[in-house]
């Protein structure tokens, strides 16, 4: 008798085999790029704890759209870095038509049309003085309703720069509701959201801090969700959608497989999540040491939280892994 009768191993011999029964695949259609912009920079600007990473010039995120576009990734999310001297306590050049985030997206929208698919981050951090994600009430805390009103005008703003989608991302109690109603009364019934529904408050956005130069004191965690929660998210989700999100999003992704698996288990509109900032420069300092291959890394990576149930991805290594998947399949 031979032993064993099964041999799961023959479906693993060759590269071809394995290639034929994976069960998940990536495409650069699915990835989304986010990128930053600073305003009056004259150079594109590395982020140090982000290697590859810039603060684009308003021309060199131009010319770095087009690129993703040919490369044929999904999208690119797009945040605003103003000069210190824009920034204010109600975020105010969030609304401005020439605030950076604004202008910038009027140059992308302009250069690529509906060649890729752009998006703009809806949050008032990068412009608030305090840096959090919305206005502060007497007390100190965040004001949830006067932030709303806000983000309506904001998404309004977004929308007329050019914005395909807009991205609600603080966290505030029914922003998603507000951006619609804002949306449709202006005449931008088109104009998607993808609501970062589940958004944790996570130690893994520390590279960001830098990237957007933040001047947060203190943390986000009566806004952004505790860790230790999932049914918390399931609710959340089902909130925005209720309030008219075309896309849901879980935020970070790695530390949240479980969330993304329940979120695409629980609900019928597409399911994103977002690749962050501190899980991309966990990889690349371990790769920079030498200690594991950043390639193999990235790509194995993306798959899990494809496999999760996250069909859209937000990651620093778009292009990176739109290459190399090209050249897999
Ligand atoms: C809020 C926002 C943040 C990120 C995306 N949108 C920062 C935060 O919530 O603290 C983080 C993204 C990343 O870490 O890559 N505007």
């Amino acid at each position: 008798m031979p032993f064993p009768d099964v041999r799961p191993r023959r479906l693993r011999r060759t590269p071809a085999i394995r290639r034929l029964v994976e069960e998940t695949k990536l495409a650069p259609s699915e990835l989304i790029l986010p990128m930053f912009v600073k305003e009056g920079l004259t150079e594109p600007r590395p982020i140090a704890s982000m290697p590859g990473v810039v603060q684009h010039t308003r021309d060199s995120l131009r010319k770095a759209v087009v690129e993703a576009a040919q490369a044929g990734i999904g999208g690119v999310m797009l945040f605003g870095v103003p000069a210190t001297e824009s920034k204010d306590e109600t975020g105010s050049a969030g609304i401005d038509p020439g605030g950076i985030l604004n202008a910038a997206l009027r140059d992308v929208a302009a250069e690529v049309g509906d060649a890729t698919v752009v998006m703009s981050d809806l949050c008032l951090d990068e412009f608030t003085s305090h840096g959090h994600c919305g206005v502060l009430a007497a007390d100190g805390t965040v004001d949830n309703d006067a932030t709303l009103a806000i983000y309506a005008e904001m998404a309004v703003a977004q929308a007329a720069a050019g914005a395909a989608v807009v991205g609600p991302s603080g966290m505030m109690d029914g922003q998603v509701g507000v951006a619609r109603k804002a949306l449709d009364a202006a005449g931008y019934q088109d104009v998607a959201i993808l609501a970062y529904a589940a958004k944790y408050a996570s130690a893994f956005y520390g590279p960001f801090r830098e990237a957007v130069e933040s001047s947060l004191v203190g943390d986000r965690r009566t806004y952004q969700q505790d860790p230790p929660n999932l049914r918390e998210a399931l609710r959340e989700v089902a909130l925005d959608v209720d309030e008219g999100a075309d896309i849901v999003m879980v935020k970070p992704a790695l530390p949240y497989l479980d969330v993304i698996s329940a979120v695409h288990a629980s609900f019928d509109v597409p399911v994103a999540a977002y690749q962050i900032s501190g899980e991309f420069a966990m990889v690349e300092a371990a790769a920079a040491n030498g200690w594991i291959d950043r390639d193999r890394a990235m790509l194995e990576t993306l798959t899990s939280i494809r496999r999760a149930g996250a069909q859209i991805i937000l990651t620093y290594w778009a292009m990176d892994a739109a290459a190399a998947l090209r050249a897999r399949y």
